[in-house]
């Protein structure tokens, strides 16, 4: 082959590549939308319903785990979405350590100020899976579940369904989680 040829069709590949992954990383924003979109326009519906929390707080705990896993069977057999974090409420949504590399180096950013949101979804290849991630930052409506004064009725619900919650003392702000889809080779 002369160089000129392997040249463009490294190139090529190259480019091929580089557009497979764009399109894998569309595919996992879009379903990271499915389950955030979800979960936020359920939990606002909620939160007006009753400005306490208290309904809202009900919610998240009776439904967010099984909203997860409808969403996930609406999805492709080889992909899936969930949701997770560093300090968690719900054990089962517990952190494996690329989850934990991936968070830490949002943490790591954001304290050397070079975080930048035009950049926040980072895109991870491992073992034939490859991983989208978008963080989530304590806004000041999770404060009401997940920040320092939170209302003795939500706390003794949360304590109840979550004797382990680390979610709590949050500040606006805070990386609270990320939601991460996952997308097998097909
Ligand atoms: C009304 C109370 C309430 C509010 C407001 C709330 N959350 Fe939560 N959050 C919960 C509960 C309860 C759970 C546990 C749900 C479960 O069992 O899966 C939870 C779980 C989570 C999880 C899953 C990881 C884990 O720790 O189990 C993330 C991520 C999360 N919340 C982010 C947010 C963000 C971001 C906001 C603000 C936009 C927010 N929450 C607002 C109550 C709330």
């Amino acid at each position: 082959m002369k160089l000129s040829t392997l040249i463009i069709s490294t190139t090529l590949l190259g480019a091929v590549a580089w557009a497979q992954t764009l399109t894998i990383k569309q595919e996992g924003i879009g379903y990271i939308k499915m389950l955030g979109g979800t979960l936020k326009s359920e939990l606002q519906a909620k939160m007006k319903e009753d400005p306490t929390g208290i309904t809202a707080a009900k919610f998240c705990k009776e439904r967010a785990s099984s909203i997860t896993k409808e969403i996930n069977a609406k999805l492709p057999e080889y992909a899936s979405v969930r949701r997770t974090a560093l300090k968690i409420r719900n054990k089962d949504n517990k952190a494996d350590a690329t989850d934990d590399k991936v968070m830490n180096a949002y943490i790591k950013a954001i304290e050397e100020k070079k975080y930048s949101p035009k950049d926040a979804i980072k895109v991870v290849e491992e073992g034939g899976i490859t991983r989208i991630y978008k963080p989530l930052f304590v806004q000041k409506a999770c404060l009401k579940c997940h920040g320092t004064s939170v209302s003795p009725k939500i706390i003794t619900l949360i304590k109840e369904g979550y004797p382990d919650d680390k979610a709590i003392d949050l500040f606006e702000g805070d990386l609270r989680g990320v939601i991460v889809a996952e997308i097998k080779k097909h």
